[in-house]
């Protein structure tokens, strides 16, 4: 068994459970759509919180994540995933199949359930599996999407989405209103929302609730779990560990890679804080550093679309990639650049594939854009600032 240090987030998870029940303030019986930034701690949360809460709530927790494989298929993912929740309940499978009079299984019948191929049968739709699977376990449903947004990047996984709604909605009619709950989560805000944001989208209408970030807690349980290893004189404070999570952004691994570097010297260093507090720097100079790299080969016509991509970022609206508006901004942040040509649509359509090629956009499956690090986005909004001044 391994040791890692895994803080418990309770609280979270339970708030969750409420919001889920739709019995408290928050309802997330239409779906919710979580969304934090990379390396912050979701799927841990996730796995060693949410899922054994459901669990014990009386839930039946079904999680994918789309990132396990990048190869496959995201429909078949979770189609694969279904089928595993399905076969775990075999048994039972049998004997709601035979059971006559349950209305919603009755088509479920007509198609044999041979899950043995990890698919679903010939025929049945997610929906037929979902509600299957609902009437087995005896149990409401939750499925867990985990980096949901990869599901916007092919036309299998958008289909699969909108089968995903379309079991939501069969599945939570009045009589039987805890049938399905739906959790998706992702690392780029900008691209789950495109799950939410038009009416042509699975969930047009859906908000995307930030995912807390690891806070002041998490860091002192850490601390603890630290300090605990090291001799009584050698320990780190509390207050010098939070202003270094700060700093790297409330990511759990720099963090622990700071922790490890200050501890080689541990034996001669009298100022902990202080060593704490230049590895956080470094990390950050590293982190500007990379950008600055990235960024300063580009041309000014890609420099100016990735700026206007940030822009929209921050301000949480969407992206319309020819729209006069973009163009215009784009000319002026070229012209700042000192760069003499004019900027048109093609020229912007250029850009977003040349920086589609650098992987530094992203593009859904039915051409909406966004960077491909949200992180970038803090970042040149600083340059842009910066050449400002
Ligand atoms: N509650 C926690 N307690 C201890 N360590 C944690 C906790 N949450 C996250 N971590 C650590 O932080 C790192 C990132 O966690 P995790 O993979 O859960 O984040 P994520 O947001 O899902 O990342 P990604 O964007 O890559 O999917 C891991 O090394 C994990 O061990
Ligand atoms: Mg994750």
């Amino acid at each position: 068994m391994s040791k890692r240090f895994v803080f418990h987030r309770e609280a979270l998870a339970r708030s969750i459970l409420e919001g889920l029940a739709g019995a408290g303030i928050l309802d997330y019986s239409s779906g919710l759509f979580l969304a934090a930034p990379r390396r912050t701690g979701k799927s841990t949360f996730l796995r060693e919180d949410l899922v054994p809460q459901l669990d014990a709530a009386g839930w039946l927790p079904v999680y994918i994540d789309l990132w396990s494989n990048k190869q496959a298929d995201p429909g078949q993912l979770i189609e694969f995933a279904i089928v595993s929740a399905l076969q775990a309940v075999e048994p039972k499978l049998k004997k709601t199949l035979k059971a006559a009079g349950i209305d919603k299984v009755n088509i479920l019948r007509t198609v044999s359930w041979d899950l043995t191929r990890g698919a679903l049968p010939e025929g049945a739709t997610l929906t037929d599996a979902l509600q299957l699977l609902r009437a087995a376990s005896e149990k409401p449903v939750v499925l867990i999407v985990d980096e949901a947004q990869h599901a916007l990047n092919s036309e299998n996984g958008l289909n699969a989405m909108f089968a995903l709604k379309a079991a939501r909605d069969a599945m939570n009619q009045a009589v039987q209103s805890d049938g399905l709950r739906l959790i998706f989560t992702g690392s780029s805000r900008d691209k789950l929302a495109q799950l939410v944001l038009k009416r042509q989208q699975p969930f047009f209408g859906a908000t995307i609730t930030p995912f807390p970030l690891l806070g002041d807690d998490f860091v002192e349980a850490y601390t603890r779990n630290v300090n605990d290893k090291l001799a009584d004189k050698n320990s780190f404070h509390v207050e010098d560990m939070k202003r270094a999570f700060q700093l790297v952004a409330h990511r759990p691994e720099l963090l622990a890679s700071i922790v490890q570097r200050v501890a080689i010297v541990l034996g001669e260093a009298p100022n902990l804080g202080r060593l704490l507090e230049d590895g956080a720097i470094e990390i950050q100079a590293d982190i500007r550093a990379e950008y600055e790299a990235i960024y300063g080969p580009l041309t000014a016509a890609q420099k100016a679309v990735l700026q206007v991509l940030a822009e929209s970022s921050i301000q949480k609206t969407s992206f319309a990639a020819y729209s006069e508006a973009t163009i215009t901004r784009v000319r002026e942040i070229a012209v700042a650049l000192g760069s003499d040509a004019t900027p048109t649509a093609q020229t912007i359509q250029a850009a977003l594939e040349a920086l589609r090629e650098k992987e530094l956009v992203w593009r859904s499956g039915w051409g909406a854009y966004a960077l491909e690090d949200t992180g970038m986005a803090d970042w040149l909004s600083a340059q842009c600032s910066a050449r400002r001044e």
